[in-house]
């Protein structure tokens, strides 16, 4: 059957109809917000080149859950500025470090919210590497265990959900086997699992103020002309223990989220991320683009393709249209 007893148009024309017949759903239950802690007391300091996103101290940090839950997110996801910055990042796996100390504060007054952390050096370290450096490089075998270290910590201070985000080989095992020796083998591992060596990251750096004193990331984040090798990395990781694995950024790598979940049956996160962010930004502030239209095309984009959890910034923004 063919044109004109098929109208393609007929189920457009309406948006109960279009409704009807949507093929991907989008909902809060999906979405994850990103946020930024530091030290101090009523801070919010807003990221220039993220706006609509702040540093915050932990008491600012405890309203900004508090709202993310009253929206019904069902968690966020906590990234650290510390105190200081040292060659071994010492304040990554501090007892009192300023993670440790934001999600204790959260846990106690905002119950009902997943707070999930990401493990890695780079915020904590003097240069800037998310690991430790021997001979002008970062060795991997020796960040296993200063990244074990960090996740207990993490565990420790009642973090729901730990995300090893560093791209070291071998991390998830290293960070499944400390967490099961101590008494925490039900708290799941979301692995960042196909980070690539992105310039989307951008605007992150300047939030987490973590960009690397030299060189780059790419002796251990991935080539961005690679799939298959996302494909392994996922499989590796999936063998560790990954509960989750996470393809990010997103949007320039589609294809890969749809690779992912056509391929393993585990859920699969997307980290829609700060310069895909900043690039809707500027262009809603110039006035060239709808940036709530945009907003809401990219994360169904990104559901479409077979995400089931996004992290975004767009979180709370989203949020409120859903559930308007
Ligand atoms: C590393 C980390 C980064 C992001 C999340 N975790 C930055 C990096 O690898 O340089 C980027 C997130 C974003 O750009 O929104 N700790």
């Amino acid at each position: 059957m063919s044109f004109p007893i098929v109208r393609m148009r007929r189920l457009r024309k309406d948006e109960n109809l279009r409704r009807l017949v949507r093929e991907t759903n989008l909902s809060v239950d999906d979405f994850i917000l990103p946020l930024f802690v530091r030290p101090g007391e009523n801070i919010r300091t807003e990221i220039k080149s993220m706006p609509g996103n702040y540093q915050l101290s932990i008491d600012q940090l405890v309203k900004e859950c508090t709202e993310a839950r009253e929206l019904g997110i069902p968690g966020v996801i906590l990234f650290g500025i510390p105190e200081k910055k040292d060659e071994l990042g010492s304040e990554a796996y501090a007892d009192n470090g300023i993670i440790q100390r934001a999600v204790r504060a959260i846990k106690e007054k905002v119950p009902g919210l997943l707070v999930i952390t990401d493990v890695c050096m780079c915020e904590y370290t003097s240069h800037g590497h998310c690991g430790i450096i021997k001979n002008g490089t970062v060795d991997n075998d020796e960040t296993l265990v200063f990244l074990a270290k960090e996740a207990l910590s993490h565990a420790r201070a009642g973090a729901d959900i730990i995300a090893p985000s560093d791209m070291m080989d071998g991390r998830v095992g290293a960070i499944r086997k400390i967490l099961d020796e101590n008494g925490f083998s039900n708290i799941p591992i979301m692995s960042y699992s196909a980070k690539y060596a992105s310039s989307f990251y951008g605007p992150f750096r300047d939030a987490a103020e973590s960009p690397p004193k030299f060189g780059d990331r790419r002796g251990y984040q991935m080539d961005p002309g690679n799939g298959a090798e996302a494909l392994r990395e996922v499989e590796l990781d999936i063998k560790e223990g990954a509960d989750i694995v996470m393809v990010k950024p997103a949007l320039s790598y589609l294809d890969i989220i749809y690779r992912v979940k056509n391929r393993f049956n585990v859920p699969v996160a997307a980290y829609n991320v700060s310069g895909e962010f900043a690039c809707v930004k500027a262009a809603e502030l110039n006035g060239w683009i709808d940036g709530e239209r945009v907003m809401m095309e990219i994360l169904y984009s990104i559901k479409r393709a077979g995400a089931d959890i996004i992290l975004t910034y767009f979180a709370k923004d989203a949020a409120k249209l859903l559930n308007s």
